[in-house]
Protein backbone atom coordinates (compact mmCIF):
# COMPACT_ATOMS: atom_id res chain seq x y z
CA UNK A 1 0.00 0.00 0.00
CA UNK A 2 2.98 2.13 0.74
CA UNK A 3 4.44 1.63 -2.74
CA UNK A 4 0.68 2.31 -4.60
CA UNK A 5 0.57 5.58 -2.36
CA UNK A 6 4.09 6.89 -3.40
CA UNK A 7 3.10 5.78 -7.10
CA UNK A 8 -0.66 7.85 -7.26
CA UNK A 9 1.24 10.89 -5.40
CA UNK A 10 3.88 10.49 -7.98
CA UNK A 11 1.55 10.28 -11.30
CA UNK A 12 -0.49 13.01 -10.30
CA UNK A 13 3.01 15.56 -9.21
CA UNK A 14 3.95 14.41 -13.01
CA UNK A 15 0.44 13.06 -15.31
CA UNK A 16 1.64 11.43 -18.05
CA UNK A 17 0.43 12.87 -21.82
CA UNK A 18 -0.65 9.31 -22.77
CA UNK A 19 -2.18 6.91 -20.62
CA UNK A 20 -0.50 3.73 -20.01
CA UNK A 21 -2.22 1.49 -17.83
CA UNK A 22 -4.67 0.74 -15.78
CA UNK A 23 -3.79 2.88 -12.73
CA UNK A 24 -4.02 6.43 -14.73
CA UNK A 25 -7.74 5.37 -15.94
CA UNK A 26 -8.31 5.08 -12.11
CA UNK A 27 -6.53 8.56 -11.43
CA UNK A 28 -8.39 10.11 -13.98
CA UNK A 29 -11.61 8.96 -12.92
CA UNK A 30 -10.70 10.36 -9.68
CA UNK A 31 -9.73 13.55 -10.47
CA UNK A 32 -13.70 13.69 -12.27
CA UNK A 33 -15.65 15.98 -9.89
CA UNK A 34 -18.69 13.78 -9.74
CA UNK A 35 -16.67 10.63 -9.08
CA UNK A 36 -17.73 8.18 -6.58
CA UNK A 37 -14.29 7.11 -5.94
CA UNK A 38 -11.69 8.19 -3.12
CA UNK A 39 -8.20 8.36 -2.65
CA UNK A 40 -8.52 5.39 -0.18
CA UNK A 41 -11.11 3.22 -2.49
CA UNK A 42 -8.61 3.81 -5.40
CA UNK A 43 -5.71 2.37 -3.66
CA UNK A 44 -7.84 -0.09 -2.15
CA UNK A 45 -8.87 -1.30 -5.88
CA UNK A 46 -5.46 -1.13 -7.25
CA UNK A 47 -4.42 -3.58 -4.20
CA UNK A 48 -7.33 -6.15 -4.62
CA UNK A 49 -6.56 -6.15 -8.71
CA UNK A 50 -3.17 -6.65 -8.40
CA UNK A 51 -4.23 -9.59 -5.92
CA UNK A 52 -6.76 -11.12 -7.70
CA UNK A 53 -4.97 -10.78 -11.52
CA UNK A 54 -1.68 -11.23 -11.67
CA UNK A 55 -0.83 -13.14 -7.92
CA UNK A 56 -3.85 -15.83 -8.62
CA UNK A 57 -2.92 -16.10 -12.65
CA UNK A 58 0.89 -16.25 -12.30
CA UNK A 59 0.32 -18.63 -8.95
CA UNK A 60 -2.02 -21.38 -10.81
CA UNK A 61 0.51 -21.50 -13.60
CA UNK A 62 3.70 -21.80 -11.54
CA UNK A 63 1.52 -24.81 -10.00
CA UNK A 64 0.72 -26.78 -13.09
CA UNK A 65 4.00 -26.59 -14.48
CA UNK A 66 5.47 -28.08 -11.03
CA UNK A 67 2.51 -31.01 -10.86
CA UNK A 68 3.31 -31.73 -14.88
CA UNK A 69 6.97 -31.76 -13.97
CA UNK A 70 6.00 -34.37 -11.27
CA UNK A 71 3.29 -36.48 -13.73
CA UNK A 72 4.95 -37.40 -16.70
CA UNK A 73 1.89 -39.27 -17.89
CA UNK A 74 0.00 -35.99 -17.54
CA UNK A 75 2.72 -34.08 -19.39
CA UNK A 76 2.40 -36.61 -22.10
CA UNK A 77 -1.36 -36.58 -22.69
CA UNK A 78 -1.58 -33.02 -22.47
CA UNK A 79 1.26 -32.08 -25.22
CA UNK A 80 -0.64 -35.00 -27.05
CA UNK A 81 -3.99 -33.02 -26.74
CA UNK A 82 -2.10 -29.69 -28.07
CA UNK A 83 0.02 -31.13 -30.90
CA UNK A 84 -2.97 -32.90 -32.06
CA UNK A 85 -4.57 -29.26 -32.40
CA UNK A 86 -1.46 -28.11 -34.63
CA UNK A 87 -2.04 -31.13 -36.83
CA UNK A 88 -5.75 -30.83 -37.95
CA UNK A 89 -5.47 -26.83 -38.37
CA UNK A 90 -6.20 -25.85 -41.77
CA UNK A 91 -4.64 -22.72 -42.18
CA UNK A 92 -0.91 -23.33 -40.55
CA UNK A 93 -1.07 -19.60 -40.48
CA UNK A 94 -3.36 -19.04 -37.85
CA UNK A 95 -3.03 -18.53 -34.35
CA UNK A 96 -5.00 -20.27 -31.50
CA UNK A 97 -8.77 -20.15 -32.69
CA UNK A 98 -11.37 -19.83 -30.19
CA UNK A 99 -12.70 -23.20 -31.55
CA UNK A 100 -9.53 -25.05 -30.64
CA UNK A 101 -9.68 -23.14 -27.14
CA UNK A 102 -12.74 -25.11 -26.91
CA UNK A 103 -12.06 -28.64 -27.67
CA UNK A 104 -8.71 -28.27 -25.08
CA UNK A 105 -10.76 -31.08 -22.78
CA UNK A 106 -7.34 -32.77 -20.75
CA UNK A 107 -6.61 -29.38 -20.87
CA UNK A 108 -9.15 -27.54 -18.92
CA UNK A 109 -8.84 -31.02 -16.83
CA UNK A 110 -5.46 -30.04 -15.89
CA UNK A 111 -6.63 -26.40 -14.64
CA UNK A 112 -9.31 -27.70 -12.72
CA UNK A 113 -7.15 -30.40 -11.11
CA UNK A 114 -4.29 -27.59 -10.38
CA UNK A 115 -6.68 -24.99 -9.24
CA UNK A 116 -8.13 -27.65 -6.90
CA UNK A 117 -5.04 -28.49 -5.51
CA UNK A 118 -3.69 -24.77 -5.64
CA UNK A 119 -6.22 -23.42 -3.49
CA UNK A 120 -5.28 -20.15 -3.89
CA UNK A 121 -7.61 -18.23 -1.70
CA UNK A 122 -7.88 -19.87 1.09
CA UNK A 123 -10.99 -18.22 2.63
CA UNK A 124 -13.99 -16.13 1.26
CA UNK A 125 -16.03 -13.81 3.08
CA UNK A 126 -19.85 -13.94 3.63
CA UNK A 127 -22.21 -12.06 6.01
CA UNK A 128 -25.07 -13.69 7.96
CA UNK A 129 -27.98 -10.91 6.95
CA UNK A 130 -30.43 -13.28 9.04
CA UNK A 131 -30.08 -16.19 11.54
CA UNK A 132 -28.69 -19.48 9.80
CA UNK A 133 -29.58 -22.77 11.09
CA UNK A 134 -26.91 -25.15 10.24
CA UNK A 135 -26.87 -28.86 11.44
CA UNK A 136 -26.85 -28.10 15.64
CA UNK A 137 -26.02 -24.63 15.21
CA UNK A 138 -26.96 -21.34 14.70
CA UNK A 139 -24.87 -18.41 13.01
CA UNK A 140 -26.73 -15.18 14.74
CA UNK A 141 -27.30 -12.43 12.06
CA UNK A 142 -24.42 -9.80 11.50
CA UNK A 143 -21.91 -12.48 12.32
CA UNK A 144 -19.19 -12.76 9.86
CA UNK A 145 -18.26 -16.19 7.85
CA UNK A 146 -15.59 -17.74 6.59
CA UNK A 147 -15.69 -20.27 4.21
CA UNK A 148 -12.92 -22.56 3.55
CA UNK A 149 -12.74 -23.98 -0.23
CA UNK A 150 -9.19 -26.02 0.82
CA UNK A 151 -11.47 -27.70 3.33
CA UNK A 152 -13.49 -28.50 0.84
CA UNK A 153 -11.13 -29.79 -2.21
CA UNK A 154 -8.99 -31.64 0.39
CA UNK A 155 -12.07 -33.50 1.67
CA UNK A 156 -11.53 -37.55 0.78
CA UNK A 157 -15.59 -38.16 0.83
CA UNK A 158 -15.76 -35.15 -2.03
CA UNK A 159 -12.20 -36.14 -4.16
CA UNK A 160 -10.59 -39.81 -3.73
CA UNK A 161 -7.31 -39.36 -2.62
CA UNK A 162 -7.56 -36.05 -2.38
CA UNK A 163 -3.71 -35.27 -2.26
CA UNK A 164 -2.81 -36.33 -5.55
CA UNK A 165 -2.54 -35.43 -8.93
CA UNK A 166 -5.30 -36.39 -11.17
CA UNK A 167 -6.42 -34.71 -14.16
CA UNK A 168 -8.58 -37.94 -15.18
CA UNK A 169 -11.03 -37.15 -12.38
CA UNK A 170 -12.71 -34.50 -14.12
CA UNK A 171 -13.38 -36.50 -17.07
CA UNK A 172 -17.14 -36.55 -16.34
CA UNK A 173 -17.13 -33.00 -16.05
CA UNK A 174 -17.58 -30.11 -13.15
CA UNK A 175 -18.11 -31.08 -9.93
CA UNK A 176 -20.18 -29.57 -7.46
CA UNK A 177 -17.97 -29.70 -4.69
CA UNK A 178 -15.39 -27.89 -6.57
CA UNK A 179 -15.52 -23.91 -5.45
CA UNK A 180 -11.48 -22.59 -6.64
CA UNK A 181 -13.20 -19.54 -7.76
CA UNK A 182 -15.83 -19.03 -5.08
CA UNK A 183 -19.21 -19.28 -5.26
CA UNK A 184 -22.72 -16.98 -5.76
CA UNK A 185 -23.09 -13.35 -6.18
CA UNK A 186 -19.34 -13.07 -5.56
CA UNK A 187 -18.18 -15.38 -8.20
CA UNK A 188 -14.48 -14.79 -9.36
CA UNK A 189 -15.13 -12.54 -12.27
CA UNK A 190 -11.84 -13.32 -13.46
CA UNK A 191 -12.46 -17.49 -14.25
CA UNK A 192 -12.88 -17.38 -17.60
CA UNK A 193 -10.10 -15.21 -18.32
CA UNK A 194 -8.00 -16.99 -16.44
CA UNK A 195 -8.32 -20.34 -18.41
CA UNK A 196 -7.82 -18.55 -21.06
CA UNK A 197 -4.50 -17.74 -19.90
CA UNK A 198 -3.88 -20.87 -18.55
CA UNK A 199 -4.52 -23.25 -21.74
CA UNK A 200 -2.87 -20.75 -23.98
CA UNK A 201 0.22 -20.65 -21.85
CA UNK A 202 0.04 -24.44 -21.75
CA UNK A 203 -0.39 -24.61 -25.25
CA UNK A 204 2.72 -22.55 -26.04
CA UNK A 205 4.51 -24.16 -23.30
CA UNK A 206 4.18 -28.03 -24.48
CA UNK A 207 4.46 -27.24 -28.61
CA UNK A 208 6.91 -24.54 -28.81
CA UNK A 209 9.57 -25.15 -25.73
CA UNK A 210 11.46 -27.85 -24.31
CA UNK A 211 11.80 -27.33 -20.23
CA UNK A 212 13.67 -28.51 -17.28
CA UNK A 213 13.73 -27.39 -13.66
CA UNK A 214 17.08 -26.22 -12.23
CA UNK A 215 18.47 -25.28 -9.36
CA UNK A 216 15.73 -27.22 -6.63
CA UNK A 217 13.24 -24.86 -5.41
CA UNK A 218 9.81 -25.50 -6.17
CA UNK A 219 8.86 -26.26 -2.08
CA UNK A 220 5.38 -24.55 -1.53
CA UNK A 221 4.18 -23.32 1.87
CA UNK A 222 1.08 -21.69 3.16
CA UNK A 223 0.92 -18.30 5.09
CA UNK A 224 -1.96 -19.40 4.56
CA UNK A 225 -1.32 -17.84 0.75
CA UNK A 226 0.14 -19.95 -1.48
CA UNK A 227 4.30 -19.15 -1.80
CA UNK A 228 6.97 -20.89 -3.52
CA UNK A 229 9.76 -19.16 -0.72
CA UNK A 230 12.45 -20.57 -3.27
CA UNK A 231 10.96 -20.22 -6.13
CA UNK A 232 10.52 -22.43 -8.62
CA UNK A 233 13.12 -22.53 -11.58
CA UNK A 234 12.93 -23.59 -14.86
CA UNK A 235 15.39 -23.56 -18.32
CA UNK A 236 13.28 -23.48 -20.79
CA UNK A 237 14.87 -24.04 -24.82
CA UNK A 238 12.79 -23.64 -28.17
CA UNK A 239 11.97 -26.90 -29.04
CA UNK A 240 13.27 -28.18 -32.35
CA UNK A 241 11.12 -28.66 -35.15
CA UNK A 242 11.16 -32.69 -35.93
C1 LIG B 1 -6.32 -18.96 -10.63
C2 LIG B 1 -6.86 -17.76 -10.72
C3 LIG B 1 -7.93 -17.21 -9.83
C4 LIG B 1 -8.50 -17.77 -8.71
C5 LIG B 1 -8.21 -19.12 -8.06
C6 LIG B 1 -9.49 -16.80 -8.24
C7 LIG B 1 -10.30 -17.01 -7.14
C8 LIG B 1 -11.24 -16.10 -6.69
C9 LIG B 1 -12.09 -16.31 -5.54
C10 LIG B 1 -12.11 -17.56 -4.65
C11 LIG B 1 -12.86 -15.20 -5.41
C12 LIG B 1 -13.85 -14.91 -4.27
C13 LIG B 1 -15.24 -15.21 -4.64
C14 LIG B 1 -16.16 -15.17 -3.45
O1 LIG B 1 -16.03 -14.33 -2.54
O2 LIG B 1 -17.00 -16.03 -3.45
C15 LIG B 1 -12.50 -14.27 -6.45
C16 LIG B 1 -13.06 -13.03 -6.64
C17 LIG B 1 -12.64 -12.13 -7.59
N1 LIG B 1 -11.72 -12.35 -8.58
FE1 LIG B 1 -10.68 -14.06 -8.89
N2 LIG B 1 -9.49 -15.70 -9.05
C18 LIG B 1 -8.55 -15.90 -10.04
C19 LIG B 1 -8.24 -15.03 -11.08
C20 LIG B 1 -8.76 -13.77 -11.25
C21 LIG B 1 -8.42 -12.85 -12.32
C22 LIG B 1 -7.45 -13.17 -13.46
C23 LIG B 1 -9.13 -11.71 -12.11
C24 LIG B 1 -9.19 -10.43 -12.91
C25 LIG B 1 -8.77 -10.29 -14.13
C26 LIG B 1 -9.92 -11.91 -10.92
C27 LIG B 1 -10.76 -10.97 -10.39
C28 LIG B 1 -11.58 -11.18 -9.30
C29 LIG B 1 -12.47 -10.16 -8.75
C30 LIG B 1 -12.60 -8.72 -9.24
C31 LIG B 1 -13.15 -10.75 -7.69
C32 LIG B 1 -14.20 -10.13 -6.79
C33 LIG B 1 -15.57 -10.45 -7.31
C34 LIG B 1 -16.66 -9.89 -6.40
O3 LIG B 1 -16.40 -9.69 -5.21
O4 LIG B 1 -17.76 -9.66 -6.90
N3 LIG B 1 -9.68 -13.17 -10.42
N4 LIG B 1 -11.51 -14.86 -7.23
Amino acid sequence: MAMLKNMLKDRRANPRKVKSDFFDYVLEELDRGDSILTEAIALDLMFVLLFASFETTSLAITVAVKLLRDNPRALQELTEEHENILRNRENKESGLTWKEYKSMTFTFQIINETVRLANIVPGVFRKALRDIKFKDYTIPAGWAVMVCPPAIHLNPDNYKDPLEFNPWRWEKGASKNFMGFGGGMRFCVGTDFTKVQMAVFLHCLVTKYRWRTVRGGGEIVRTPGLQFPNGFHVEISERQTE
